[in-house]
């Protein structure tokens, strides 16, 4: 079992990725946290946890922020999970995405986390536990109109991850996928804005129809998912790899 325990944290200002970081900081993880604006959300961890924590400013996209991560985490004794996370796509149907909309969404979603994690690989092939999760989306099992970026991007993620756990599992990495359903979180109301607006109606009649497409007739909370990512993303997950696990209320085996 190791003792030293250090996580860095994309997308980890809000939402899903900062309740990780809490989750993982309640757990005793030392964190690198880093999002575009990363500061208030690590000032928050460091007052309320009993665990180091680093924050490393800017977007995924950057092709400097892999080795910047890497620094910090080294200077922490070395990475022993990742969490993978950014913020959504835009919400375009798929006949107005231009081909600047999909470079742009794939430099954030494709190359940016996959530079992360081969920035990453040796402090996690270092240690006898490296895991990687990345935060996903139901949609990728269940493809849903108007998210095209989403739906498509994020399954080449998702199979690029399988491809990581097969070409690492000799090494002991887990690498892993974790696809929200509806969540409540800035995100998802932001979603249910933008659908509302695009079938002119108001936002709780578009809450009310995706409720109702949930076998349990709820949200997610944050908390629960970050329950799960640590998990995921700890020793205690001894044989989960190559999965795209759903955290979704029933919600895609329904639909
Ligand atoms: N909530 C749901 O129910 C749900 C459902 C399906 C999929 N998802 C997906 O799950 C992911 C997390 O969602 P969320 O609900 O937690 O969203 P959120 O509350 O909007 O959080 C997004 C996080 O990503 C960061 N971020 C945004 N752009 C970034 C970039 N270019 N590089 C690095 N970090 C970036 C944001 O911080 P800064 O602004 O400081 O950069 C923030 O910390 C998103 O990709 C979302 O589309 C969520």
């Amino acid at each position: 079992m190791t003792e030293r325990k250090v996580a860095v944290v994309t997308g980890g200002s809000s939402g899903l990725g900062l309740a990780t970081a809490r989750e993982l900081a309640g757990r005793g993880y030392d964190l690198v946290l880093s999002s575009r604006e990363p500061q208030s959300a690590a000032e928050g961890i460091r007052l309320n946890y009993d665990v180091r924590v680093k924050d490393v400013a800017g977007s995924i996209a950057e092709p400097g922020l892999a080795e910047r991560l890497a620094a910090a985490s080294e200077g922490l004794g070395g990475a022993t999970a990742l969490l993978l996370n950014h913020g959504g796509p835009p919400v375009k149907p798929i006949m107005t995405l231009t081909d600047e909309d999909w470079t742009d969404a794939f430099k954030t979603m494709v190359t940016g986390p996959l530079r992360v994690m081969r920035a990453l690989m040796p402090q996690l092939q270092a240690n006898p536990t490296g895991r990687v999760l990345a935060i996903s989306s139901f949609t990728v099992k269940s493809p849903f109109a108007g998210i095209g970026l989403s739906n498509s991007l994020r399954a080449a993620l998702v199979n690029a991850l399988k491809t990581t756990a097969l070409e690492l599992g000799p090494d002991g990495i887990l690498v892993n996928a974790l696809a929200p359903g509806y969540v409540e979180t800035n995100r998802i109301r932001e979603w249910n804005d933008s659908y509302a607006r695009q079938e002119n109606t108001d936002v709780e009649d578009i809450r009310a129809r995706t409720l109702e497409t949930i076998p349990l007739r709820r949200y997610g909370t944050p908390e629960g998912y970050a329950r799960l990512a640590a998990f995921l993303l700890s020793e205690d997950n001894d044989y989960v790899s190559g999965q795209q696990i759903v955290y979704d209320g029933g919600l895609v085996v329904a639909n």
